[in-house]
């Protein structure tokens, strides 16, 4: 949500949010309700996931001229088409005859008009009303005044992002910052050659925290401590609209990978300094980006009620990479997949502890302080407060 005026706040007690927002030292985590109250999850779903920007998939999934995809946003979804003139466009998911979506949501589709499944009315690839059968010469009716309800869209570093409340700031307003460390990885310029789809059984914030520390390395990552020293962690000040740090490789590790080597290319725009490091940023709310010496990982997390949450991992490459004879993506997807399945385990079980009624809000650690960051805008915006507007800081830790 960027730069939005959230004007109703989320139904959850403010004192134990207050309590979320103390100092970082002697605040506690989000009060329970925020994990387990489907009211709360129905507040995020129109607040933070349709009430401003949020993560619907990858450029690349929608192509070429005349692909369209449908993807959840909020409780309703958009239907995302590229046109002829290549330019993405995204739609409220929803025929203007009687409202049946236009593609099912995660369907694709590749044709040079948007056909409703229904009543076949059809439309233009730029949304344009182009035939309702049996409407032609009545009376009273204008194509004109039935197109599809066109919704901001924006692709940034090979992501898409939609507003569904049509009332946000652009998106890269808020992320210059972001924009700049990102860039040297050209993620737009990758080639995804892995992919996972995963559902936990966890409420995405407990996914999005479990990201933001490697407090719990040591005790459910073997493989990843072998090649990067949990410790080594560093956050980025707080921004508005971002959460994240990088942790460090060990000496002779290449990448994160099962043995450190990496069977890909260093990317190209890489310094010293990139190629001895890991980036892991929390785009709010839904994505996670991790910036490898050679690879791009994606987490798309899709919430899907308050206690299940679905994940598109996708792992991208230098198209030099997937030239390479033999070019395996696994060194990097088996890597992940095993570290991936270690959090989502450890997230379910976060989720079902927090279902017991003695559960209470803990205490975060010196090393949780991006867990401190992001519980802290997610604790504004249930305030009611814009979160996320550009040049807005989150407050500053320590
Ligand atoms: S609902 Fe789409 S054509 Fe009738
Ligand atoms: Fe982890």
């Amino acid at each position: 949500m960027i730069s939005q005026s959230v004007v109703s706040a989320a139904p959850i007690d403010p004192a134990g949010l207050a309590e979320s927002l103390n100092a970082f030292g002697a605040s506690k985590m989000l009060p329970r309700a925020a994990y387990i109250d489907p009211a709360v999850f129905a507040w995020e779903q129109q607040h933070f996931f349709a009430g401003g920007w949020s993560c619907v998939g990858l450029s690349a999934q929608v192509a070429e001229p005349g692909d369209q995809r449908a993807e959840r946003a909020g409780r309703g979804s958009v239907l995302l088409v590229r046109g002829d003139d290549g330019v993405l466009r995204a739609f409220a998911n929803t025929c203007r005859h009687r409202g049946h979506e236009l593609l099912t949501c995660g369907a694709v589709a590749q044709r040079n008009a948007i056909i409703c499944p229904y009543h076949s009315w059809t439309y233009s690839l730029s949304g344009a009303l182009r035939g309702a059968a049996g409407f032609k010469g009545r009376g009273g009716f204008d194509t004109a005044d039935w197109g599809l309800t066109e919704l901001p869209v924006a692709e940034w570093h090979g992501l898409i992002f939609v507003d569904s409340s049509g009332q946000s700031s652009p998106i890269a307003d808020s992320l210059s910052e972001l924009s700049e460390l990102i860039a040297p990885y050209e993620p737009e310029r990758l080639v995804v050659a892995g992919r996972h789809n995963y559902e936990a059984a966890a409420n995405w914030k407990i996914l999005t925290e479990n990201y933001h520390e490697c407090y719990h390395c040591p005790t459910i990552h073997p493989e990843l401590c072998k090649v990067s020293p949990p410790k080594s962690g560093e956050n980025y000040p707080p921004q508005a609209g971002w959460v994240g740090g990088w942790m460090d490789l060990r000496d002779g590790m290449e990448t994160m990978s099962l043995d450190g080597t990496s069977l890909g290319v260093p990317l190209r725009g890489l310094d010293a300094t990139g190629l001895r490091t890991v980036i892991y940023v929390n785009v709010f709310p839904n994505v996670l980006l991790s910036l490898h010496p050679d690879y791009v990982m994606t987490h798309r997390l899709v919430p899907l009620a308050v206690d299940r949450t679905a994940i598109e991992c996708t792992w991208a490459f230098a198209p030099e990479a997937l030239e390479k004879p033999g070019f395996d993506p696994g060194y990097a997807v088996e890597f992940w997949d095993i570290t991936n399945r270690q959090d989502w385990g450890a997230c379910e079980s976060v989720q079902r502890g927090l279902s017991s009624e003695h559960a209470q809000p803990g205490p975060l650690s010196p090393d949780e302080d991006a867990v401190y960051q992001f519980v802290t805008t997610v604790a504004r915006g249930y305030l009611g407060q814009p979160v996320w507007s550009p040049g807005t800081k989150a407050p500053a830790v320590g």
